[in-house]
């Protein structure tokens, strides 16, 4: 997806209504997650369309063992280092558990908050039916909302763990929170750990993009969190990840190479040690 619509990757900032393009010509639009300035930078340089400063920041950023204690206050430095990072991306900053469930109100003043103080373009909220009063009020506000229904992760406990949704009849429910969230005003909606054919149909009945995450190959786009498409991650993954890079292997060679160098004296050399001269040099 670019400004035209076409795979040209043209610089200019990617908007809400280049996704509504996109899935009018069937371009496929990319998103990852990102949490810092240096993935941003590479992520954005490389022409993908949406950053997405997720609440999985809390696996891969603070450790926690699921997205359920993430704050605000946690997620607004991430967001903004993402945010003034881009020059083309769409920047989604994620509304985390707890701050927008209560009332549209309190989803707004959340919403409201992370706009004004990260820079993002838009926010991502988790739900459908029971979520539409809230982006409804945030989108008439002028803040453009990514819905995500199916899998929620904020709502694991209830759900009963890390389950596919909408298998069997249960299919409907997930369907009717896709045409909640399209009522309510999203721009564009994430579709996780629903199965393909599913997906298929929602995408088609919809008038807005759907984004897969575990939920096949025929909705208007995908997203990635970026430390498991990447390989940063370790340990098991769900079966829709697929690994592009080996990060973590990089990075524990790089880390061993630099030991071994250190206790056999091979770094630092000479080059990497200042003289008089290069001290100056640097210092001018
Ligand atoms: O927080 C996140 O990264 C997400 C995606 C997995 C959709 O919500």
């Amino acid at each position: 997806m670019s400004a035209t619509s076409s795979p040209d990757q043209s610089r200019k900032r990617v908007r809400t209504r280049h996704f509504a393009q996109a899935k009018k010509s069937g371009h496929k639009i990319t998103g990852l997650t990102s949490y810092d300035t240096l993935t941003a930078k590479i992520f954005d340089n490389a022409g993908i369309d949406f950053l997405l400063v997720g609440d999985s920041a809390g696996n891969t950023i603070f450790g926690y063992d699921s997205t359920l204690p993430v704050t605000v206050d946690e997620l607004i430095p991430l967001t903004r280092a993402v945010a003034t990072s881009v020059t083309r991306a769409f920047v989604i900053a994620d509304l985390p558990f707890g701050s927008y469930e209560e009332s549209p109100e309190q989803a707004l003043r959340t919403a409201m908050r992370f706009m004004k103080e990260t820079h993002a373009h838009g926010v991502k909220l988790e739900g459908g039916v029971r979520s539409e009063s809230m982006i409804r009020r945030i989108v008439e506000s002028g803040i453009p909302v990514m819905a995500h229904v199916g899998f929620t992760p904020q709502s694991e406990h209830g759900l009963g763990g890390m389950l596919v949704q909408g298998r069997g009849s249960d299919a409907e429910r997930v369907f009717e929170d896709a045409r909640a969230v399209e009522r309510a005003g999203a721009f564009a909606v994430v579709l996780e750990m629903v199965p393909a054919e599913l997906a298929r149909s929602i995408t088609s009945e919809l008038s807005i993009p759907t984004i897969s995450v575990g939920a096949g190959p025929h909705t208007d786009g995908q997203l990635m969190v970026w430390t498991d498409f990447s390989g940063l991650a370790t340990g098991r993954m769900p079966t829709f990840v697929k690994q592009y890079a080996n990060l973590a292997q990089v990075l524990g060679d790089a880390t061993r190479e630099f030991m071994s160098d250190v206790h056999s004296g091979k770094y630092p050399t000479a080059e990497h040690s200042y003289t008089e001269e290069t001290a100056r040099a640097a210092r001018d």
